[in-house]
């Protein structure tokens, strides 16, 4: 039986027998391979589906190993600031081994569904006139001042439990990708899968090492801009912030691997969603499609014609069920009417 990434990847985390492990069996999501996208790229393009985690993104990886090691030290209280999927994270962890959770989040700028999950797991939620860069300076100062573990990931046993994924991949494709896709906001994911394939190729488990391609939203791009933005913006909410804590390992992961880190527009952001959706069956938040924004913007571009045929694998990181108000921007209401069979036969046009 599955029983989660830490007892799957036991030997590459920092766990004793002494961690009490916290787990919802997460990990182990599937990767779907896209026809439709790899026809307009020329790639072999795979989708990892990180929504299909327990809490509906790839945060449950870190989680798994935060709270655990939170609960190792006898921690009582776990704190983080959040655009809304570590909260659902933290807040489900932190209920299943009975510690309290805490989480800042940016007042109005975080989905309905996520902030729900919080409620539900009975995380305290408080939300502040500001914005996530606001909320994480804040909860630094807190747990820096309290015995409160935080568990954004600046917490390395986040990355620990994040780089799994890219043990997954390895193992799923039996080698690295060529290239890897992945949405940037805090930078912390990026920094994840990184140190994840370099331990396998180290391990001599993958042969190579992928190129990392790292997508942010236009307006709110810092790394690609190479300055702090105060006031980001952007309909992806989950990556809105200005000033990323892993700032240094999403560059160092950049050029190590010869990437890139580039910027996506909410305009091609909102197009990948719906073509993910309506093309290939696969509904993700809109964070999540900057990964694939970013490879068909780079297809236009021709960045990729050296590389036809290739491999990339493009990180999902949340379930669009997440954020349903975006989800229904982009369609029509469903049109009402009588429960009549010939108005039915007529209006599916039979
Ligand atoms: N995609 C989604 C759906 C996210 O929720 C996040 C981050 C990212 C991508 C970016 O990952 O920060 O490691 O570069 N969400 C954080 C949160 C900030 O609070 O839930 P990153």
């Amino acid at each position: 039986m599955y029983q989660g990434l830490i007892h799957r990847y036991r030997q590459y985390l920092p766990v004793s027998d002494k961690t009490p492990i916290v787990s919802l069996s997460e990990g182990n999501t599937p990767l779907i391979f896209s026809p439709k996208l790899s026809e307009k790229t020329g790639l072999k393009v795979y989708l990892k589906y990180e929504g299909l985690n327990p809490t509906g993104s790839f945060k449950d990886r870190g989680m798994t190993m935060a709270i655990s090691k939170a609960a190792e030290k006898g921690a009582k209280i776990v704190m983080c600031a959040s655009t809304g999927n570590t909260s659902a994270s933290a807040a489900a962890y932190a209920a299943r081994c009975g510690m309290k959770c805490c989480v800042l989040i940016p007042n109005g700028n975080i989905a309905m569904g996520k902030l729900a999950q919080a409620m539900i797991h009975h995380a305290q939620v408080i939300a502040i006139e500001g914005n996530f860069d606001n909320a994480l300076d804040l909860v630094k100062d807190v747990t820096a001042k309290y015995p409160i573990e935080l568990v954004n990931s600046i917490n390395p046993f986040r990355i620990e439990g994040q780089k799994t994924a890219a043990f997954e991949v390895v193992e799923d494709l039996g080698d690295a990708p060529f290239f890897h896709a992945i949405p940037v906001g805090n930078a912390g994911n990026i920094t994840a899968y990184w140190k994840g394939y370099n331990e396998f190729f180290a391990l001599k488990k993958a042969k190579r090492l992928p190129k990392m391609l790292g997508f942010q939203a236009a307006g709110s791009a810092p790394i690609v801009l190479d300055h702090v933005v105060e006031d980001p913006h952007t309909v992806a909410t989950a990556i809105k912030i200005g000033n990323p804590a892993s700032w240094k390992s999403a560059v160092a992961a950049r050029d190590d691997s010869n990437g890139v880190i580039d910027m996506v527009t909410d305009e091609e952001i909102m197009m990948a969603y719906e073509l993910l959706a309506s093309g290939d069956g696969v509904f993700c938040e809109p964070a999540s499609a900057a990964s694939v924004a970013g490879i068909l913007k780079l297809a236009e571009q021709k960045y990729f014609k050296p590389f036809l045929g290739e491999t990339v694998v493009c990180t999902l990181t949340g379930h669009g069920l997440k954020d349903p108000t975006n989800a229904m921007k982009c369609v029509k209401e469903p049109c009402v009417v009588k429960a009549d069979i010939k108005i039915i036969l007529k209006e599916i046009g039979l």
